[in-house]
């Protein structure tokens, strides 16, 4: 990430004095997919790629903002009428939008921003974007909002003003990331364990296939949908009790099994599976057992590729050629659709791995999947 380049195109936009410097970054899931908005466990970790922005307050009620990745500008009020047109706009937008409607007053800035999360990986380089503004805009204007309720802010960014109506993990871990630690999040206490991660022997590796599908947020959607429809008919059938997926067992999915559609009954077994995966991972970390870590992360992609639908033909190669190099554990991650693997490799297994998934990838799909070393990294935080 430059931050010269940034300060520099900040400079020439809207002159001296000097900006204010944040940053946020994106995550990694270590397991916990599509568990966030069903009441259960994930299991994230900041990362060493995000999003960096200088602000300056400006004194008037309007926020002028430069991207300089994508070279464009916008400028808008705070009013939900002003919504802007570009979607990268949209963000910031929706997160001071967020911050009105709590009754928090942040007042209008001038800013440029850029990234190096890559885009479509599913790395939350938009939790990023919003995290950044959240956790900036509360500091600089002294708006005393917790970082709980910061995560939320760009949570309800996304469902109100992106139509992504995500879970609260990306927002949560780009906010309290901590370097060399994973984090155990309950999504619904909102109670969380830093876990050291340094597992000694193993590499965590990303794969990006740099596929990226189109209908991804609609058939996010879908897929909460059927969750919530699930649950709600477990809880309409005798268990009361049931608020989310996450409170559900495999006994009484099946009590209901004729109740609902084929679809909604895989998604459900999915999330229930997951569920209990997240609770043996973290019970292997403790004994830093990664093999058992390994074989939950295949039982995940398995999951996610044949019950909840959200992986794809190079995701499913990857994972393939992963699983006969002898890779401990691999998986899709995030929330699906395209973007990369996740895998822990044994050190001396890791450059084979990566020659034998390069070439293999690039014979059938005619580009070499990137390559991301995961360096587990701090949260939002003011810079400079
Ligand atoms: C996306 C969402 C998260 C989560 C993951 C899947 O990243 O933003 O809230 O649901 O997908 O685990």
């Amino acid at each position: 990430m430059h931050i010269e380049v940034i300060k520099k195109q900040f400079n020439d936009k809207f002159g001296d004095p000097a900006g204010e410097v944040y940053a946020s970054p994106g995550r990694i899931n270590l397991i916990g997919e599509h568990t966030d908005y069903n009441g259960g466990f994930v299991f994230p970790g900041a990362i060493d790629k995000g999003m960096v922005a200088v602000i300056r307050r400006n004194g008037t009620g309007r926020v002028r903002a430069w991207s300089v990745d994508l070279q464009d500008y916008a400028e808008f009020t705070m009013e939900e009428s002003d919504r802007p047109e570009a979607s990268w706009a949209r963000y910031i937008f929706g997160v001071c939008r967020e911050m009105v409607k709590r009754g928090a007053q942040p007042g209008g800035f001038d800013t440029a921003f850029a990234g190096d999360v890559p885009l479509g990986a599913g790395m939350s380089s938009s939790a990023a974007l919003e995290s950044t503004y959240a956790f900036a805009l509360n500091d600089m204007f002294s708006l005393g909002i917790d970082k709980f309720e910061l995560a939320r802010i760009g949570q309800a960014t996304e469902h109100n003003y992106v139509g992504v109506k995500c879970g609260i993990m990306d927002q949560f871990a780009s906010l309290f990331g901590k370097a060399g630690h994973l984090i155990r999040l309950d999504t619904r206490s909102m109670e969380y364990k830093y876990f050291p991660f340094h597992p000694e022997g193993y590499r965590l590796v990303l794969l990006d296939t740099a596929v990226k599908h189109e209908l991804a947020s609609s058939a996010y959607n879908k897929r909460r949908e059927s969750c919530e429809h699930a649950a709600r008919v477990v809880r309409e059938n005798g268990h009361p009790g049931v608020e989310f997926l996450r409170d559900v067992t495999m006994d009484m999915l099946n009590e209901v099994k004729e109740k609902l559609s084929e679809e909604d009954f895989k998604r459900a077994e999915y999330v229930v599976g997951e569920t209990t995966r997240v609770l043996a991972v973290s019970d292997a970390l403790e004994r830093d057992d990664y093999e058992t870590v390994g074989r939950m992360m295949y039982l995940t992609h398995d999951g996610m590729s044949r019950l909840y639908e959200v992986s794809c033909e190079e995701l499913d190669f990857l994972n393939d050629v992963a699983k006969e190099c002898g890779v401990t554990g691999s998986r899709v991650m995030g929330g699906g659709f395209g973007g990369c693997t996740i895998n822990l490799v044994k050190e001396d297994l890791y450059e084979g791995f990566l020659a034998k998934a390069k070439a293999q990838f690039a014979a059938k799909f005619g580009h070499e999947p990137k390559v991301y070393e995961v360096v587990i990294s701090d949260g939002a935080r003011r810079i400079d």
